[in-house]
């Protein structure tokens, strides 16, 4: 069961990450299906840094990447959240989703997504969020579209072309 909630939809909540949820997170990071469109696998030992990053974002937002837990029985389903990303010299906050594949295809993702995008827009009062994904990560882009979201422009990170994907407030920030 992850730690202290953020936020909530009709079927998951998103919590704060603890250092003991990070077996969890290595079911994701650690999947080569999950990972077919990174650079690599992580190693289990590199996920303490990943997690030393997450908790930086914490303590410098008050937010970042949370866990993703099922309502109706406490399990794990991925990660959904913020990421302050510098695009091309923009600042700009991205929704960022991983889930664990033996999750995918029943809407998890995005529903989390938009409570992300509610409360990016609400409760942080962001004015415009993003999603930067590779062209041939079909089910992102689909979760980006059900978010809302189009394509703006396109960007290069880790050498690679990226969508950047965006939507703007509803209220003009
Ligand atoms: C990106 C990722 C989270 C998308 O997962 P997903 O399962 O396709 O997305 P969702 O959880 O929103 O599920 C959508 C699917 O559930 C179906 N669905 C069922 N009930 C639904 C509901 N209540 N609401 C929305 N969709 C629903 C949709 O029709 C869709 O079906 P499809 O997969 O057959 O097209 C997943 O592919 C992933 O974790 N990939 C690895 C990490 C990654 O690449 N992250 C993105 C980096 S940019």
């Amino acid at each position: 069961m992850l730690g202290r909630e953020v936020l909530r939809s009709d079927r998951v909540r998103l919590c704060f990450l603890e250092q003991r949820d990070l077996d969890d997170v290595y079911t994701i990071y650690g999947d080569p299906l999950c990972m077919r469109y990174y650079p690599a696998l992580r190693t289990r030992e590199r996920m303490q840094s990943w997690f030393d990053n997450v908790s930086a974002d914490y303590a410098a937002h008050g937010h970042g990447m949370f866990g993703v837990e099922r309502l109706r029985d406490g399990v794990f389903l991925g990660l959904c959240g913020f990421l302050h990303q510098d695009v091309d010299g923009d600042a700009l906050v991205e929704i960022a989703y991983l889930f664990k594949s033996m999750h995918w295809h029943h809407g998890y993702a995005s529903e989390s997504a938009i409570a992300c995008r509610d409360h990016g827009f609400n409760v942080l009062k962001q004015p415009k969020l993003i999603s930067l994904i590779r062209p041939e990560n079909a089910p992102s882009r689909a979760v980006a579209e059900r978010v809302g979201m189009t394509v703006e422009r396109t960007t290069e990170r880790i050498g690679w072309q990226h969508l950047v994907y965006s939507i703007n407030a509803p209220h003009g920030g």
